[in-house]
């Protein structure tokens, strides 16, 4: 018996901001089979995290929907958790980086960050909204790209041709909140000195078990120097005001991690054997690991250990970065129906069977990995119903029928049983690397071995023959010892399955030393079918429903707003305006409103009556006789002052407008713009 480790184990933090989907799911369940596998081991392991719950898309989204940020994070924790809970997560503590307990420890971590003087004060320039009052994050920020040229990029980087750049580098920058152009304006913001730590993060990343692809992306960094980090954001914010200011928040991205020790921290208030310093001061004897995306490397393998370091506390063991989530060799697509969520999938489909794939799909490196859904369907059903399932149920019958539910009192073929179980070190190793691809391979040949060993013995046709069903049952009985060995190895991957199978062999399947003893002389329970076949319907139903939540809220990265996210247009769909020339024949005031003027348009072979908010810019006088471009085929809109059939075009921005859209001379009434 190895002795007993004690292991702190995360997954990356969910944003409040949006439903859980299979690329986040790929990493929760790569962090749960490892921890159960651990438990299983009979060490200490825990899993912790939470929602991840401040900055400005959740702020704004709130705002969106008229509802307070706590709201909206209260909704979000109960929906994520029941997707958490329903794809079996065994989490020990979800918590919230909104919690008090976060805000003390964040507290505390600036103040002793403060003390040691790893933080400077700088004064920054950075786009303001006026419109909206506020500083815009880089990611609220649209334009031209300064290379290519390309229209409507975001403010950090090109999705063209991959520039990188600052936003006031952009050609024609302007806000995604409000859509006006953004003015420079100052601010004071409070830095992170991460240069002060170059040394301790050198020997760290020399030392700790890091993947090589992560190791060389930390030297690159390295190589271009460590910068300062701004960790401060101004107001209006959705965080922790920093202590000694009144208007400056923590970046999200502070108090994020942060939350692991938070969410901890809240856990041993309901357990108190366990000691909080224990776990997180400096000469901890306990392991501490972050699995995460290979997207947020930089934030867990720089910034992360030097805080903890730079605030006294223990620094990670390790992070564990792992690739991103294709369908069908492609990125998730909501058209394609295959940007998928958790509950899309529950609905339709066994938890089980998409963490088998992940499993099977799952190496230690940082590749991407594909569900591909038809080998999904077909390595489900050939490996776990097919192999797994059908070592169980080819047995229990006759056990049942012939032999009450008892097993035999002696293996058939103990040195079978035994070189099984000379295979676990290979299995343990390769789910301690988070090698599981491997640990499934190995697994499942043993699984083909003993079907091959039922094929061979036919306990079927020895049951029929009055003599030898003692022999019927020793063979079944070897039959179900190996399947418990296997599904014993597989609880970590498919706990429900296990937890079912666990009832039917009437043992416990979750300790791994346990297999040295066979199940002899022991009473099974009956058998009830522990998996069905995927049928292709199944996966057909999920992609129908994923494609039809084409316009549900997509899941916004960090400092990215929904507005941006908008999906395109197809040339068709803008074949469905109608927009016309329209001489404007009459203009005048309307009575009792502030901003519209009455127009009557002229499009050739008909007139329509508009109302038209452009009274600020223009007098009726001016207009009449102009011509002008006009949806044509709007719906008409009831309002106070009467029917408006329609909408002319104007432009307008914060430097002034509305200003009419005119036709080139030639155009004639009537006219369809293209
Ligand atoms: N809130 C931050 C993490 C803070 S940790 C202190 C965040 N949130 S996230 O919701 O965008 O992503 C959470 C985790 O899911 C990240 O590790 C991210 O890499 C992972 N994934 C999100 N989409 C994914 C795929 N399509 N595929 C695989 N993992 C993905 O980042
Ligand atoms: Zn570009």
């Amino acid at each position: 018996m190895t002795s007993s480790r004690k292991i702190l184990v995360t997954s990356a933090l969910p944003y409040a901001n949006g439903p859980i989907h299979l690329g986040h799911m790929l990493e929760y369940i790569q962090t749960d089979i490892w921890v159960r596998f651990q438990r299983a081991q009979g060490h200490q392991a825990y899993f912790i995290w939470a929602d991840d719950t401040h900055g400005t898309p959740i702020m704004l989204h709130a705002q969106k929907r008229g509802i307070s940020p706590e709201q909206l994070i209260a909704e979000m924790d109960a929906e994520h958790q029941r997707d958490f809970q329903d794809f079996g997560l065994s989490y020990d503590n979800f918590g919230s980086t909104h919690s008090a307990s976060n805000q003390r420890l964040v507290e505390l971590i600036w103040t002793r960050l403060e003390a040691a003087n790893h933080i400077e004060k700088r004064t920054i320039k950075q786009f303001f909204d006026t419109d909206r009052g506020m500083f815009l994050p880089d990611r609220f920020i649209k334009g031209t790209c300064p290379k290519c040229k390309t229209p409507d990029q975001y403010g950090d980087s090109c999705e063209n041709c991959g520039a990188t750049y600052s936003p006031t580098e952009l050609i024609d920058p302007h806000s995604a909140v409000s859509g006006t152009t953004p003015v420079m304006k100052d601010s004071e913001h409070y830095f992170f000195k991460l240069a002060d730590f170059t040394d301790m993060l050198q020997s760290w990343i020399s030392n700790a078990p890091l993947q090589d692809e992560v190791r060389n992306k930390l030297q690159e960094w390295f190589a271009d120097g460590l910068q300062s980090w701004d960790i401060s954001r101004d107001e209006p914010y959705f965080g922790f005001v920093i202590p000694g200011s009144t208007d400056k928040y923590f970046y999200v991205w502070l108090d994020a991690p942060v939350g692991y020790m938070a969410s901890f921290a809240d856990f041993c208030e309901r357990q108190p054997e366990l000691d909080f310093a224990n776990w997180w001061e400096p000469g901890s004897d306990a392991e501490l690991y972050h699995f995460i995306g290979k997207d947020i490397v930089y934030f867990h393998a720089l910034f992360w250990p030097a805080i903890l370091q730079g605030a006294n506390f223990r620094t990670p063991t390790a992070v564990f970065a792992h690739g991103f989530l294709t369908v069908n060799g492609a990125k998730m697509s909501k058209s394609r129906g295959t940007f998928i969520m958790a509950r899309t999938y529950l609905e339709h489909l066994h938890p089980d069977y998409l963490r088998y794939y992940f499993a099977a799909r799952l190496g230690p490196g940082m590749g991407d990995i594909d569900l591909s859904l038809d080998d999904f369907q077909q390595r489900v059903n050939s490996d776990l119903v097919g192999k797994l399932v059908n070592i169980a149920s080819r047995c229990s019958g006759f056990i049942h029928k012939l032999n009450d539910g008892r097993l035999a009192d002696e293996l058939p073929e103990m040195e079978m049983y035994q070189a099984y179980l000379r295979q676990q070190p290979a299995i343990a190793a390769a789910f301690e690397q988070r090698n599981f691809q491997s640990a499934m391979r190995q697994i499942m040949a043993l699984a083909d071995q003993a079907n091959q060993y039922l094929a061979e013995h036919q306990p079927w046709k020895l049951a029929k023959q009055e003599n030898q069903q003692a022999a019927a049952v020793a063979i079944c009985t070897q039959g179900i010892n190996l399947f418990r060995i296997l599904i014993t190895w597989l609880a970590p991957v498919i706990p429900l399955t296990a937890a079912q199978a666990g009832r039917f062999l009437n043992c416990s399947l979750d300790n791994w030393q346990a297999l040295e003893q066979p199940l002899l002389a022991h009473a099974l329970e009956p058998f009830r079918p522990l998996l069905k076949r995927i049928e292709p319907s199944q996966v057909e139903a999920v992609i129908n429903a994923s494609a039809e939540s084409l316009n549900s809220d997509q899941q916004s990265n960090e400092e990215s707003p929904d507005q941006v996210g908008e999906p395109t247009i197809t040339i068709d769909d803008f074949k469905k305006v109608e927009l016309r020339v329209a001489r404007i024949v009459d203009a005048s005031h309307v009575d009792g409103a502030d901003k519209l003027l009455q127009l009557t348009l002229d499009i050739g072979n008909q007139q329509r009556n508009v109302f038209a908010g452009i009274k600020s810019h223009y007098e009726p006088q001016q207009l009449i006789g102009r011509l002008t471009v006009m949806v044509a085929n709007l719906q008409p809109r009831k309002m106070r002052f009467g029917l408006s059939e329609g909408m002319v075009l104007a432009a307008g921005g914060d430097q002034g407008g509305p200003y009419l859209l005119c036709p080139d001379s030639g155009a004639q009434p009537g006219d369809r713009v293209t």
